[in-house]
């Protein structure tokens, strides 16, 4: 049995890591992708997601355009890490197919509520996994506007957020400083709804990693296919960042859906912070004993528990990768161009 995923992304090079996993890994159906603003401007998002894939022969996956900008803040892109185009600048040519014409919104309105009805009535579970990779804009639209898809909705496992540490500023981790009210809203909603969330966030992001030398292999593979484009990914991230190996990044999170016991996760509260001169979008993560007295906290209880990943198996993650991509364990090979 499969498990039914939607990915959101902004890709973003390791967005395209984490499609190319999805898209090719036997033990996941990619029912659809979904594209926000992010790390690029969401038109460069939506060609690189068909751009990828199309590396990975799955144009069968509709591909929708979703949220341009924040709910409130500016837009800030993130192209000095990951290229002009969003996608390393790798000049790989660019995906024939359009977009479906719905909004990201409503893609994933129909694609929850079809979930929801192939599940009723004893029917075996086909709700879906929603992989956010990207600013929560599109799923914070979705949870107000639709809390009804609910219901379709098995988890959330989201790239987001850190118990520890940031990337953007000292204090936040890009995807949720670049857009933290809707960070906020989805574990608002997440916690109303009853929907699981699962944050795989800085803590453990960097850790698994792929070497030059492997992405290298992956490159003589050539075709135009989903094994090249994945070398040609951690190859550049190796030269952006002089180092001899790369971050699968947002991959690890379709790892996490994959392979659940490569992550150890604590249940604990989760906030988002939403003022703050120097904090603002970062998570909140409560890791205080719970005996305690609550009763003295000003702030209460707080709306979400999430299981926030503290650890992470990186070589098993990085391996799951590799050998998804290479081929060696995909749904239809390496997925070469026609
Ligand atoms: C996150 O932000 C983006 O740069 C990456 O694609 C990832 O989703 C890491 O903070
Ligand atoms: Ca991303």
């Amino acid at each position: 049995m499969t498990t039914p995923v939607i990915l959101d992304v902004d890709t973003g090079v390791d967005d395209a890591c984490a499609l190319l996993l999805a898209a090719l890994h036997p033990g996941l159906d990619l029912r659809a992708v979904t594209c926000a603003g992010g790390n690029a401007p969401v038109e460069s998002v939506v060609r690189n997601t068909l751009t990828v894939l199309e590396a990975a022969g799955r144009l069968d996956v509709p591909v929708a355009r979703g949220a341009a900008r924040p709910l409130l803040e500016h837009p800030v892109d993130a192209t000095h890490v990951h290229g002009l185009d969003g996608m390393g600048d790798l000049d790989w040519p660019k995906a024939r197919a359009h977009a479906d014409p719905r909004h990201a919104v409503e893609l994933l309105r129909d694609e929850l509520a079809a979930a929801a009805a192939a599940s009723a009535d004893g029917s075996p579970d086909r709700r879906i996994t929603l992989v956010p990779l990207a600013p929560l804009t599109n799923l914070a639209l979705l949870l107000r506007t639709h809390p009804e898809a609910a219901a379709g909705i098995r988890e959330i496992v989201f790239m987001g957020g850190a118990a520890h540490v940031g990337n953007a500023t000292a204090s936040a981790e890009f995807n949720v400083f670049h857009d933290p009210e809707a960070a906020a809203v989805v574990l608002d909603a997440a916690g109303e709804l009853g929907i699981p969330v699962t944050m795989y966030g800085l803590d453990v992001f960097y850790e698994p990693r792929v070497s030059a030398a492997r992405a290298a292999e992956l490159v003589r593979a050539g075709g135009r296919g989903a094994a090249e484009l994945g070398g040609r990914l951690i190859a550049y991230q190796c030269q952006r960042f002089s180092s001899a190996a790369a971050t699968i990044g947002d991959a690890g999170a379709v790892c996490a859906v994959i392979d659940r016991s490569g992550v150890m996760t604590h249940r604990l509260p989760v906030r988002v912070e939403l003022a703050g001169t120097w904090s603002r979008g970062r998570t909140i993560v409560d890791r205080r004993d719970w005996s305690g007295d609550l009763d003295h906290d000003p702030h209460g209880v707080a709306p979400a528990a999430v299981d926030v990943c503290l650890e992470v198996e990186a070589e098993r993650y990085a391996e799951l990768w590799l050998e998804t991509v290479s081929g060696a364990r995909s749904r239809a090979g390496t997925g070469a161009r026609t």
